[in-house]
């Protein structure tokens, strides 16, 4: 089998760090219970292109235990958890591709080698392996059945093809179920960013003015868990609605270049580039920290950040001090990349189970369906939703009541009014 991580000998940690996350995914234990019996994806090539942590071990486990073949790369340099890549190797025995603070070219490497499994499904977290098929490895498409993404930024990538007609095989846009982006983005980023920036720097945040800039689901986590710390918070939006539900979900809503003097934290979850840039860093107070919680690094404007400043020096781990010809310093938390993945361990167990419990029914459902399947992107079923939904309330010891009949029949009648 070939592979190529830091160290095998990095595998105990890694091991121990894998049930311990097993240990909250619960969903995905029964989820692989039945695929070691059903075997639904038995001999199906996988290409999984992934943050490698110890809950996308998990993952791979379950999808060898459906009967794939899997081989993973990592879909961020900075997000390798070393020691987990060695157990997935060593232990699991499926093929990475992954090494912690690899360069661009190593990055892209890794995707190819991948690549070179010819996969049936492609799995991605940013849209990474999907692009580099249509880009550059065309002649791989016509043996996939289909592909599936995690990511809000991928599925807007993914979305931007399929318009554009240039889509070369179907994709289940798993971000977009209700078992994921409602608790994934909002939970899993809203603590996962806090836990990142505070592991980073080891700040307080209450009393500080935290500026959030995007209120969608992962926005709206971490706003909300950083009020819970008792920051101040401010919000920036380019959408009407989601500014007006972010002001009257109690915070401050204000432009970047109003916010910009104003923030000790600021932090980026919107999928766009540029959303701090030189008239904004220039405005910024003297020690405010910028940090990003989006897929990419196109966020913060970092070359125009280094342009402006005199002088930058490494402060703690995963911090750099760049101080402007102005003679104000600013703060860059993990080189602008993904803080809660990058400087934290990403999302916990407990909310990655519901994100991968969709990740496999996805490789299930384009295994069954792959001849029926258009070149679009579509969205996991709601019947995927439920059953998720249901399992993970089962594992927490949770009932629900059910309709009785006459509440289902007053709600498929429409003459029963006043
Ligand atoms: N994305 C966000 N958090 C993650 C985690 N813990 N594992 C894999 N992908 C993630």
């Amino acid at each position: 089998m070939k592979y190529e991580v830091k160290n095998l000998k990095l595998s105990t940690k890694g091991k121990k760090k894998i049930a311990w996350a097993a240990k909250q995914m619960d969903v995905l234990q029964e989820i692989k219970k039945d695929f070691q019996k059903k075997k639904p994806l038995k001999n199906l090539r996988i290409a999984a292109c992934l943050h490698v942590t110890s809950e996308t071990a998990n993952l791979v486990d379950t999808l060898k235990a459906g009967g794939a073949k899997v081989t993973l790369c990592a879909s961020n340099p900075l997000s390798t958890q070393d020691d987990v890549a060695a157990s997935i190797v060593k232990d699991l025995k499926i093929a990475v591709f992954a090494i912690y603070n690899e360069n661009r070219q190593v990055y892209y490497k890794h995707i190819n080698q991948t690549l070179d499994f010819k996969p049936h499904i492609t799995m991605d977290d940013g849209a990474d392996l999907v692009s580099t098929i249509h880009a550059q490895r065309k002649n791989l498409a016509k043996n996939i059945w289909g592909g599936s993404e995690e990511t809000t930024t991928g599925v807007i990538r993914l979305k931007s093809l399929a318009q554009q007609k240039k889509l070369l095989y179907p994709i289940i846009a798993v971000n977009d179920a209700q078992t994921k982006h409602f608790f994934d983005n909002r939970y899993g980023t809203g603590q996962s960013t806090l836990d990142g920036i505070i592991r980073a720097t080891n700040v307080l945040l209450a009393g500080k003015t935290v500026v959030v800039a995007g209120y969608g689901w992962c926005g709206r986590g971490f706003a909300q868990k950083a009020r819970g710390m008792g920051a101040k918070i401010i919000v920036t939006e380019v959408d009407p609605v989601k500014a007006l539900e972010a002001l009257m979900d109690g915070f401050e809503v204000k432009t970047m270049s109003e916010a910009a003097p104003l923030g000790d934290i600021f932090c980026t979850l919107t999928g766009n580039i540029h959303i701090l840039r030189k008239e904004h860093f220039n405005k910024m107070k003297d020690g405010a920290m910028v940090c990003n919680s989006g897929h990419f690094d196109v966020e913060i404007d970092i070359k125009t950040l280094k342009k402006i400043s005199n002088k930058v020096i490494q402060v703690r781990p995963l911090v750099e001090e760049f101080t402007l010809k102005n003679n104000k310093r600013i703060i860059l938390l993990a080189q602008g990349r993904l803080i809660n993945l990058v400087a934290a361990e990403g999302h916990p167990a407990t909310v990655m189970d519901m994100s991968f419990a969709n990740q496999s029914l996805a490789c299930v459902f384009i295994a069954k369906n792959h001849k029926k399947l258009e070149k679009k992107v579509y969205d996991v079923s709601e019947q995927t939703d439920i059953k998720i939904a249901l399992l993970k309330l089962k594992s927490l010891g949770i009932k629900i009541d059910k309709l009785t009949t006459e509440q289902k029949k007053y709600l498929s009648s429409w003459e029963i009014g006043t």
